[in-house]
């Protein structure tokens, strides 16, 4: 039996800031935006999405295609959580109409939560084979204003459906773990903005990588050769160029492995997204499928990395025929689609971003769900 990813989609928010316009009013050089750090644009919400309407919009299409037949769990990975004690899984539960009979959970850890929960879903699949596990990934990264990650802020979703058999890639049963207990980024419970050590952090991450993957081959994992590519966490595009480059120097340091560049095709979406925490290296995975060649039968190996910090890597096999089964141009539309808003208008939005009490929410989304506010401390979602 063979167990991975069978669907996958994605969405984003519906509005986007150019790092171009950024750099102009910081009076700095955009190059060290489009080629120190790898982002052009970030993705910001509209007044009425957040982590659930995006996570609503990228599951529409798989929840169309597959219908919610076996669909007995659903695990909502996400750092910008919007409740301190309920779900954010069941709220998306109400709001996409799923039937009673379902199990439905928020996951934490950074911008790790969604590999975790996907490791989770393979092993309720592994005990009952009919059943499937939709998990979702969905952030919306906030730095403060004037501070170092400011440039690296952005918001999407991606959903998968975990399933027996799967149509994309089955996932393989080695993994490599590494958890450390470190102050590199964090969100306390007062704050919408996270605090972070940005040079710390990037240490932080490509020491988990190595941590991650010695584990990976001390427990048996393929050899660095047989990668085509690897998706990476993409906090901004030019980390994972780092990560590349860390990883051939510990896995393949006389240089014999494949002349292969294993990042091509999958910053695509990253760099014009920006970051977007659990999303992100899903993201990347996505990018792969509907921008890269055919791969089928080909390794893909992954670096989930959050901070605080926990990484894993672990792999997957393309499953022949899987180009048939995506949906080539669906993000990128979505893309095209967003709202360009000027530096004013971003800065004005950041700063009115934190709401309290009960309020409603201009129309703004382009999405079928949207926010409409708060009611008596409860949040209210409408269907178009
Ligand atoms: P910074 O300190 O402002 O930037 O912020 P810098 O001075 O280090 O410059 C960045 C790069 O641009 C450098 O290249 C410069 O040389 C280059 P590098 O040395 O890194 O190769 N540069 C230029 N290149 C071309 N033309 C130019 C030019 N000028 C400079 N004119 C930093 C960088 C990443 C620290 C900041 O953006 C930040 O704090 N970001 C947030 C933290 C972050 O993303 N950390 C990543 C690792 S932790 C992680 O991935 C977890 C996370 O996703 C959260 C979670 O898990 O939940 C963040």
């Amino acid at each position: 039996m063979t167990i991975g990813i069978h669907d996958i989609s994605a969405a984003t928010g519906g509005l986007v800031f150019t790092l171009a316009d950024l750099a102009e009013h910081e009076g700095i050089d955009v190059g060290k935006y489009h080629r120190g750090i790898g982002q052009t644009e970030m993705s910001l919400t509209s007044e009425d999405e957040d982590i659930v309407t995006m996570a609503a919009r990228a599951a529409a299409p798989i929840l169309e295609r597959h219908g919610s037949t076996g669909i007995r769990t659903v695990v909502f990975a996400t750092e910008s959580g919007i409740d301190q004690s309920k779900a954010a899984a069941v709220t998306l539960h109400g709001v996409l109409g799923l039937p009673p009979e379902v199990r439905a959970v928020e996951v934490k850890e950074a911008c790790y939560s969604a590999t975790a929960a996907i490791q989770f879903a393979l092993g309720i699949v592994a005990r009952r084979p009919s059943e499937r596990v939709l998990v979702i990934a969905s952030d919306v990264a906030r730095y403060e204003l004037n501070s170092s990650g400011e440039a690296t802020q952005g918001s999407g979703a991606v959903a998968l459906l975990i399933a027996e058999d799967p149509a994309l890639l089955e996932i393989e049963p080695e993994s490599g773990l590494w958890t450390g207990d470190v102050w590199d980024f964090w969100r306390p419970n007062d704050r919408s903005t996270a605090l972070v050590d940005g040079r710390y952090s990037v240490q932080v991450y490509l020491d988990a990588l190595e941590g991650a993957w010695n584990d990976y081959q001390a427990q048996g994992g393929a050899e660095f050769s047989s990668f085509a590519r690897v998706c990476y966490h993409q906090p901004f595009t030019r980390m994972a160029v780092k990560a590349q480059q860390r990883l051939a120097r510990i896995a393949d340091p006389d240089g014999e492995a494949r002349d292969i560049d294993r990042l091509a095709d999958t910053v695509e979406y990253n760099t014009r997204i920006g970051n977007s925490y659990t999303a992100s290296i899903y993201l990347a995975f996505l990018s792969l499928l509907d921008n890269g060649p055919d791969l089928s039968g080909e390794r893909v190996g992954f670096f989930s990395y959050g901070s605080g910090a926990v990484g894993e890597f672990f792999s997957g096999v393309l499953v022949p025929g899987y180009k048939d089964r995506v949906r080539v141009d669906a993000l990128e539309r979505m893309l095209a689609s967003r709202r360009p808003v000027a530096y004013d208008e971003y800065r004005h939005r950041h700063i009115a971003y934190d709401r309290v009490g009960d309020f409603e929410t201009a129309d703004e989304t382009q999405g079928a769900v949207r926010f409409a506010g708060v009611s008596e401390h409860k949040r209210q979602y409408e269907r178009r």
